[in-house]
């Protein structure tokens, strides 16, 4: 793997941005379109939250075995804007299960390629809480494994 192709930490990654590893597994990978886009020009944040939202929601729904809804959302970070043609993956971690909830840190970076150079860095981060529910719509027990 060459530096340019390196997920983190590459000479292409901004000096601000967080030199680490994404954080838990890639649930979804979605472009940033025109459609978008906000009235300055940069990804609109509610756009960003819902794919984190879908990312947690997918992983929940696996680990609870079942329906589940967001409950919470217990922190948000946006350390960097995100533009068209960015590449955004949602990366999750789950923190906590608890007896009907279960809480996962989703962590979405870019992948922002112009011509060769690719540039690998986490916009945001937050912890979205789900619980599991029945088909009526009512909570139920995480499953115990
Ligand atoms: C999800 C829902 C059925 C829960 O109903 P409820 O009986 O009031 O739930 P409770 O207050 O007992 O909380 C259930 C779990 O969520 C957790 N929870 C609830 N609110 C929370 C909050 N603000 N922060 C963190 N955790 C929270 C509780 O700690 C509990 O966890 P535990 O059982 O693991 O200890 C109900 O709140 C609901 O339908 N909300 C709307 C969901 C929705 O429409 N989401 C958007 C679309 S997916």
């Amino acid at each position: 793997m060459t530096e340019s192709d390196s997920p983190v930490g590459s000479s292409n990654t901004p000096d601000h941005a967080p030199k680490e590893e994404p954080k838990g597994m890639l649930a979804i990978r979605q472009v940033a379109m025109p459609a978008n886009l906000n009235s300055g020009g940069n990804v609109f944040g509610g756009w960003i939250l819902a794919q984190m939202d879908l990312a947690g929601g997918i992983t929940a729904n696996d680990h609870a075995e079942g329906r589940v809804a967001t409950v919470a959302l217990t922190a948000m970070e946006f350390h960097l804007p995100v533009f068209v043609g960015d590449v955004l993956s949602c990366y999750c971690d789950v923190t906590k299960v608890g007896n009907t909830s279960l809480t996962i840190h989703v962590q979405a970076w870019v992948h922002r390629r112009t011509g060769a150079k690719l540039e690998v860095f986490k916009v945001t981060e937050g912890d979205f809480v789900f619980v599991a529910l029945n088909e009526d719509g009512t909570k139920r027990q995480m499953p115990r494994n």
